[in-house]
């Protein structure tokens, strides 16, 4: 009788390649490998290919799907300005539903029962496979060697590994768990795990130190359509291309480190470093353009929504309905989102320094207080007595205890003393003329 079938979501890692071993000998399945490309560092994915059968795969297959990732994903995170806890643009939260829909995708093609993922039992990602997966196809059965078998150090895998044959020196050996695609790269593990100690210079990959930056700014243009990139210097490229463009200058420049505590889902606090250099500019010049044309009201119904479309997103529920419906909240935000961001570079910083868009609700005329004012400010005055009408009336109903919030004598027994600083009228105004008085409160 022909055996069951697991896709298995591969990397060519220790762990992943004992898992094809472990998933033969304790589940007796015939496996097939799937690396998916997503922009990652990776030795050639025709070794890592061979490596899966000469392991014992069935089938070995690659899935290029950078595009995909791309146009589906990181395109509803920029609209999103996705910002988990406000620090981490979800790089590996965000690879990991297409992965899961890849693996669902291979496993109806084939016919395969079981999918399998080389996930600890710790993190977030164990959670957004199987979670991704199920929303895809409930009936499918996933199953977690890592989270289930006996090799808990590293030295018992790599016995299990020689053992059997699986090549351990063609594995990348890292002090670090390090994940990571176009959108960055995550680095875990190792000396991180103590909160208090700065990060070797070994983590980073993407990024220049300061000390290696170019001495001189650069300034970059980058053009939005319907709140996407579209263009860089003015040339037009394709979203992918772009952020891999970015990538390189932000890199350069050494924009895009963070060093960060972290909530994750299962209720652990991590220490993680990221290189995130095309999603920092990204999301910041996508912001930007934002600014200039978002009416007030969406603008801050959106920042509301924001945290909630990045917290779903981070625990796993790409595929749920709410996150789909801030989607579609977030589509109808971005129509008409055009124009050009200018940003600095520059040892570390990247800086927007001008936008502009033909549909900006940003207009000079108005903002100006110099010549071609056409802002009518003799609507202040009906303005502010409509917009304050009602504290004013519930003034006038609690005249009492307004008037003891006011003028109530001061009963605390201590003199508190704080500093003011006021402008010395008397002398000619300048930064100099400032003088600082200590008055009793
Ligand atoms: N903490 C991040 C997250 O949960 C990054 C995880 C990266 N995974 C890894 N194996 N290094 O999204």
């Amino acid at each position: 009788m022909a055996k069951a079938k697991v896709v298995l979501a591969y990397s060519g890692g220790l762990d992943t390649s004992c898992c094809i071993q472990w998933l033969k000998e304790t589940h007796d399945l015939d496996v097939i490998t799937l690396v998916c490309d997503l922009g990652q560092e990776a030795e050639d994915l025709d070794v890592i290919k061979a490596k899966a059968l000469k392991i014992g795969a069935i089938e070995s297959l690659v899935a290029d799907v950078r595009e995909e990732f791309v146009n589906e994903f990181l395109s509803k995170a920029i609209a999103a300005n996705a910002m988990y806890e406000n620090k981490y643009p979800l790089l590996s939260a965000l690879s990991r539903p297409v992965i899961a829909k890849k693996l669902v995708q291979v496993a109806h093609q084939y016919g395969a029962e079981y999918v399998a993922h080389g996930c600890t039992g710790k993190g977030n990602d164990q959670v957004r496979f199987e979670v991704g997966v199920h929303a895809l196809d409930p009936d499918i059965k996933v199953l977690a060697p890592v989270r289930e078998w006996e090799l808990h150090t590293r030295p018992e895998e790599i016995a299990f590994a020689e053992s059997h044959g699986i090549p351990v020196d063609a594995t990348r050996k890292s002090p670090y768990s390090i994940d990571d695609n176009l959108w960055g790269r995550a680095i875990e593990c190792g000396v991180l795990e103590d909160a208090w100690q700065e990060p070797p210079a070994d983590v980073y990959k993407m990024t220049n130190g300061i000390g290696e930056t170019p001495s001189e700014p650069q300034y970059v243009t980058i053009s939005f359509e319907n709140g996407l990139p579209s263009a860089i210097e003015g040339k037009p490229m394709s979203f992918l291309s772009i952020i891999e463009e970015l990538n390189l200058i932000a890199g350069t420049h050494g924009v895009g480190r963070i060093d960060i505590i972290e909530n994750r889902l299962v209720g652990l606090k991590s220490r993680e470093i990221y290189e995130v250099p095309a999603a920092t500019v990204l999301i910041e010049a996508h912001k930007a353009i934002e600014d200039m044309c978002l009416d007030a009201a969406l603008l801050h119904q959106k920042l509301e929504m924001e945290h909630k479309w990045a917290e779903l997103v981070y625990n796993g529920l790409w595929y749920s309905q709410l996150k789909e419906a801030l989607d579609a909240f977030n589509a109808v935000s971005q129509k008409g989102l055009s124009g050009q961001i200018k940003m600095r570079f520059h040892a570390g910083s990247c800086v927007v320094v001008g936008r502009k868009s033909t549909n900006a609700l940003y207009s000079q005329s108005l903002a100006t207080y110099g010549d071609g004012d056409t802002f009518d400010r003799d609507s202040a005055k009906g303005f502010i007595d409509l917009w304050g009408l009602s504290t004013k009336t519930w003034a006038q109903i609690h005249k009492d205890e307004v008037t003891k919030k006011v003028d109530a004598p001061d009963t605390s027994p201590v003199t508190k003393t704080t500093h003011v600083t006021v402008m010395d009228t008397a002398a000619k105004a300048s930064d100099d003329d400032t003088k600082e008085y200590a008055c009793a409160l």
